[in-house]
């Protein structure tokens, strides 16, 4: 049986098995998918092991996500752009790449009825989680894409940074220079969720119709989409879609088959309430 495998530290919490395990099901694929703890300084090693006892491929988590991209011989495009690589391919050599970006936009796409072409896009964050989406989000076609963040600075260099990536405007500022402007897709890509604290953004920042998506999922909702609702958006939405397309890209790039996420969402969706 192939073997696969996350690794993170911590990775108890991780999802990620059940994911691999409904979509092995469901599409029929002979496969077994485990959580591996690695020590903090003992990535590359863990890597190895895994590779060494035969296994085929590898997602990888927080804190590990840039260690990976290092230890790639190869990279796909949106893995460089992201700088970080959240999943592995074991052939000849070690592939690395980057499906959360990409995991957002089918997420936005399938679950949220969302098309991001010709949408005017606003990106809340110039962290790993924002760069990872820039490539994808960029592909897509929006009208314009605003990069927003606490330190201005990060912002106008990462805008900078992904100027010629896609034919999108593309531009970076610090929260108060949003005053005045409209967007119709809002995506919180800060780290504040994390700590229950939501971006401090000036007022009447949503177009009619506008959708804020917050990456984090839990069984509360986000902070953010509460704060956005009240600010006038009119759809709200959490990450959850967006770990389990993820996963369905990395699934995708080693079997070669693409499963259906709809009903295993749902499942998540329904464990996550019942909690
Ligand atoms: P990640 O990999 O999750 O993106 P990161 O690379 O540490 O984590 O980036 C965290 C991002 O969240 C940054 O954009 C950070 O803003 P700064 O660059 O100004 O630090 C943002 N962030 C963290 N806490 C925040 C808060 N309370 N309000 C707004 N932005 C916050």
């Amino acid at each position: 049986m192939d073997r696969y495998a996350v690794v993170g530290n911590p990775i108890a919490h991780s999802k990620s098995p059940q994911i691999h395990a409904a979509f092995a099901a469901q599409t029929g694929q002979a496969l077994s998918y485990e959580a591996l703890l690695a020590p903090l300084d003992g990535f590359a090693a863990t890597v190895a092991e895994f590779r060494a006892a035969g296994g085929r491929g590898l997602n990888i988590t927080v804190p590990f996500k840039l260690e990976a991209h290092a230890l790639a011989d190869t990279l796909t495009p949106r893995a460089r752009a992201a700088g970080a690589v959240n999943t592995l391919a074991f052939a000849d050599g070690v592939l690395g790449d980057n499906t959360d970006g990409a995991g957002l936009v089918r997420d936005l796409c399938h679950h949220h009825g969302c098309n991001i072409a010709g949408l005017r896009v606003l990106l809340l964050g110039a962290g790993g989680a924002a760069r990872g989406a820039l490539l994808p989000l960029l592909q897509a076609g929006p009208a314009k894409l605003t990069i927003a963040n606490r330190s201005a600075d990060k912002a106008v260099a990462l805008a900078r940074e992904f100027a010629a990536a896609g034919g999108s405007p593309l531009d970076g500022c610090g929260f108060p220079s949003l005053a005045g402007r409209r967007y119709d897709l809002v995506i919180n890509a800060t780290a504040a969720s994390l700590s229950a604290e939501v971006p401090p953004l000036p007022p009447g920042l949503y177009s009619d119709g506008a959708l804020a998506y917050d990456m984090v999922y839990g069984k509360e909702e986000p902070p953010f989409m509460r704060a956005a609702r009240l600010d006038g958006a009119t759809r709200v939405a959490d990450g959850l879609g967006m770990l389990v397309e993820q996963a369905a890209e990395s699934f995708a790039l080693w079997r070669g088959v693409q499963p259906d996420t709809g009903p295993v969402l749902a499942g998540l969706r329904r464990a996550l309430a019942a909690g």
